[in-house]
């Protein structure tokens, strides 16, 4: 027992394994995840860590903030090759300039088991502060990584906060161009905190076109050929491929400067996953590929995703749980839900749809989950009544009933769909405002049922929520791209997709459609309105700062619909309904 003291006291480095959240998996339920912490220890008996020096080469993140904490990322390299465990001191302060003020700080140690991650969460924060943080190579106190910042939340209670701005990105494809929107974003510092509702990496191999979605060319003609250059499916793989993306400046830059939110579509894993399969993985022999089951797979990409991510662990007892919410002040709550991976029902692979469309109107068709769907239900009434303003849901698929009928969007899953509806509509739950991704498009919309009951097509009136779904911050437009030349097509194709899709019947909740263009959006929140600002980026074949605002849209308080003038009447691309 002393002894066992004696150790326990002589051996501060237990705990500092401990507080590295990278060994941590969102779930202890699935075997393939996490670390084992006494697996670690057995492996590293005489608790003696690497002195040399290491590198910075991803620089820093921060991301999930609360009111009194957040978690801070890096992934230190030693530069010799030595097994032994690399210590870093995390540093937190309110100031960049002198660091004599350290307000909070923690030795912890990460290993090859986790590649390196160290993720850690820092405490004892106060509310709505700018701070900024850094590491600290325990070896050599001289040996630190760069500087990064970021904004904790309001507290849950307060009612003062009268300003909030995020980002809202996805489909971040590298070798099919440059991350400019994340550059700009990042250069323009105008936002609080940065969205991201995934395909934040892609698991292709550069030659790998089995249609138009998939086929982005293999990225030689920009210096950006996919690494490793094959599809993804080891842990190895996966982690190999977080590595090149996170060399990326552009992205390594909005890391640094701003908390993100996160959650993964399908390419975090693979191309149209749900949670038996993707549109080339199952766990049949005949879908398994390099003698990896999808459930292995997914697994590895999971895994990977965990290390490499500056997101906290919700539940470890459900599955593989990332959906989670913030609350800033009572200004908004922001919900992100996972509409791939967590238990989507099957989706269209390209070789069902014709099966999937004879069941995207079963009522027992979930896209979410029952658990999530019921855990986002209770959460959207427990928002309104605490009296949150504005309810941002994040999340993949575009939501508005379109007659494109892509059934791997809510189309699909209609009862889904309306069962969201219905929480709103029958608790009168004002404010919610859809953020999505997935499309490598601009659409946005009014939302009302599919039956577009009570629905006044020029007024808006009728409509219970509004959403804004993003382009892709590199992806090639999914309203059409030559992949013989891997171009965009001539703007003028751009703009007749759009009138057609804007003046479909059927298509009468959507108000501007925009195909052209690469970029993201910004959205800000006061007492009186949200203000959505759609960037376009022109040219992603090249890395620079030129974008343009797009459109502004605007929903008034308690409208729960676009005001019209849409945007003022004012597009720079795109095309905005005229149904007046
Ligand atoms: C912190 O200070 C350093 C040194 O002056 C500077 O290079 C860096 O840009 C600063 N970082 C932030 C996030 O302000
Ligand atoms: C599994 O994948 C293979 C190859 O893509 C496919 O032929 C097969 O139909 C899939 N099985 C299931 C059950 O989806
Ligand atoms: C899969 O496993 C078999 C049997 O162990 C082996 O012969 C084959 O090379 C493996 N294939 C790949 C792509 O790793
Ligand atoms: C909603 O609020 C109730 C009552 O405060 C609480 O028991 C429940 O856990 C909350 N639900 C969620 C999803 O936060
Ligand atoms: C792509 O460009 C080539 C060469 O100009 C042209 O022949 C082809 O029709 C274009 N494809 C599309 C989809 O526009
Ligand atoms: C839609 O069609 C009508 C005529 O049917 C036309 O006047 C209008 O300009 C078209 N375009 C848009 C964007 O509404």
């Amino acid at each position: 027992m002393l002894s066992l003291l004696l150790l326990a006291l002589a051996s501060p480095a237990v705990a500092s394994i401990i507080h590295n959240r990278a060994y941590d998996s969102p779930s202890f339920r699935v075997p393939q995840l996490g670390t084992s912490r006494d697996a670690v220890r057995r492996n590293h008996k005489r608790w003696e860590y690497y002195d040399g020096k290491v590198e910075f080469p991803y620089n820093v993140a921060s991301g999930d903030p609360e009111s009194d904490s957040v978690i801070l990322w890096t992934h230190p390299v030693p530069t010799t090759d030595d097994p032994r465990p690399v210590c870093l001191e995390y540093q937190v302060s309110k100031s960049n300039d002198s660091w004599s003020d350290i307000i909070t700080a923690d030795q912890v140690w990460t290993t090859q088991d986790v590649d390196y991650s160290y993720k850690v969460e820092a405490k004892g924060l106060e509310p709505r502060t700018t701070y900024y943080y850094r590491f600290a190579n325990c070896a050599d106190k001289e040996n630190v990584s760069p500087v990064g910042r970021f904004l904790t939340t309001p507290k849950e209670d307060d009612v003062e906060v009268d300003k909030l701005s995020f980002a809202v990105f996805s489909c971040s494809n590298y070798p099919y161009g440059f991350f400019n929107a994340y550059g700009n974003a990042a250069a323009r510092d105008s936002i609080d905190y940065a969205v991201h509702v995934g395909d934040y990496i892609y698991e292709y191999r550069g030659d790998g076109c089995k249609d138009y979605y998939s086929c982005y060319g293999d990225g030689r003609d920009i210096g950006r050929v996919p690494e490793p250059n094959l599809e993804l499916f080891t842990l190895e793989d996966y982690r190999t491929r977080y590595k090149q993306y996170r060399s990326d400046e552009d992205l390594q830059a909005l890391h640094a400067s701003h908390a993100w939110q996160l959650v993964w579509d399908d390419h975090e894993v693979a191309d149209n996953s749900w949670k038996a399969g993707s549109a080339d993985s199952n766990d049949t022999v005949a879908g398994t590929q390099y003698n990896t089951s999808f459930t292995e797979r997914k697994a590895n990409a999971v895994k990977a995703y965990f290390e490499w991510l500056p997101i906290r662990t919700v539940d470890t007892d459900d599955g593989l749980r990332i959906w989670r919410s913030f609350k800033f002040g009572t200004l908004a709550d922001l919900f992100m839900l996972d509409t791939r991976q967590y238990n989507r029902d099957l989706t269209d692979l390209y070789y069902n749809t014709a099966e999937v469309r004879l069941l995207e109107n079963d009522d027992a068709r979930s896209l979410m989950g029952g658990r999530q769907e019921n855990w986002f239900y209770n959460e959207l009434k427990n928002s309104s009544e605490r009296g949150a303003q504005w309810k941002l849901v994040g999340q993949q698929i575009v939501f508005a009933n379109l007659v494109s009928d892509n059934v791997d969007a809510w189309d699909g899953y209609k009862a889904n769909r309306r069962r969201v509806l219905d929480t709103i509509s029958q608790n009168n739950i004002d404010n919610v405002i859809i953020l999505s991704g997935d499309s490598h498009a601009n659409w946005v919309s009014d939302i009302t049922y599919d039956e577009k009951e009570g629905y006044n097509t020029v007024t808006g009136d009728g409509s219970y929520a509004v959403e804004f779904a993003g382009t892709a911050v590199s992806s090639p437009s999914s309203l059409g791209y030559n992949s013989t030349l891997n171009k965009p097509l001539p703007a003028e194709q751009y703009i007749q997709t759009s009138t057609a899709l804007i003046n479909a019947t059927g298509n009468e909740e959507l108000q501007w459609s925009e195909g052209a263009t690469r970029g993201y959006f910004e959205l800000h929140l006061t007492r009186q309105d949200a203000t959505a600002v759609f960037y376009g980026i022109d040219d992603v074949r090249t890395r620079h700062s030129d974008e343009r605002v797009l459109a502004t849209f605007v929903v008034e308080d308690k409208a729960n619909k676009l005001r019209r003038p849409l945007a003022d009447g004012q597009v720079t691309g795109g095309v905005l309904a005229d149904r007046g």
